[in-house]
């Protein structure tokens, strides 16, 4: 989701008291971000945020980092906040790609909701499901590989059962219709709401190691 340049986001988003500015400073250190040492669960590509800021919300026992690349796209989050005072919650600007330099053995669950499918063959390395980002993952899970994936696009969905299962994780729950299967405690997205509402099957897969 790329959106159209959206005038004074940039400043906006960086005086949001949400937004961690400078994220590689607390490598392996976030519980100092939190001030205490609840788990960590991380949405990457958390869009517009509503799915981090509603878990947020409803596990205060919880810490919710949201992760996205575009300033157009986390403005919106930031203004959403801007009337919220949720203290497990916070938002990083960066690129997936530099999330071991970010984070170090802290992280307990990742969401990846919806993400881009990057249906080019050459481009598979840019699916947060590859092997690449599965071996980045690594390094910042705290202890055990968690896994939590939805999304609207088939071929997405078999690449990344097919990715993860190859990378030893197990598979605790999959749906092929979320909607009809299981949507007790479900927190949807933007995108699944919109995807929703035109009747088209939601995939969900909970993979762990
Ligand atoms: C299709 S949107 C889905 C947004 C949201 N998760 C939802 O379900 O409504 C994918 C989002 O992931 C972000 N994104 C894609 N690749 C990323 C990366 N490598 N690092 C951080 N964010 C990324 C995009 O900018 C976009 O906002």
């Amino acid at each position: 989701m790329r959106l159209k340049n959206v005038k004074g986001a940039k400043e906006k988003i960086e005086s949001s008291t949400y937004l961690i500015e400078a994220p590689n400073v607390y490598k392996g250190k976030y519980y100092e971000v939190f001030n205490n040492n609840n788990p960590i669960y991380i949405e990457i590509g958390m869009g517009k945020g509503n799915f981090i800021i509603e878990n947020a919300k409803k596990y205060p026992d919880i810490n919710f980092i949201g992760i996205e690349k575009y300033d157009s796209v986390i403005v919106r989050a930031v203004e959403r906040l801007e009337t919220e005072k949720i203290d497990n919650l916070r938002l990083i600007r960066m690129d997936a790609n530099e999330i071991e330099s970010v984070f170090d053995k802290e992280i307990s669950l990742i969401y990846l909701n919806f993400s881009d499918p990057w249906p080019k063959d050459r481009h598979y390395k840019r699916r947060l499901s590859s092997f690449e980002f599965l071996k980045k993952y690594d390094n910042i899970f705290k202890s055990k590989k968690h896994i939590i994936m939805k999304t609207d696009n088939r071929k997405l969905f078999e690449y990344s059962i097919i990715s993860y299962t190859n990378y030893d994780y197990k598979i605790n729950e999959i749906s092929l219709n979320l909607y009809e299967d299981n949507t007790e405690n479900n927190i949807p997205t933007e995108y699944e709401t919109k995807f929703r509402n035109k009747g088209l099957p939601i995939y969900k897969i909970d993979v762990e190691k």
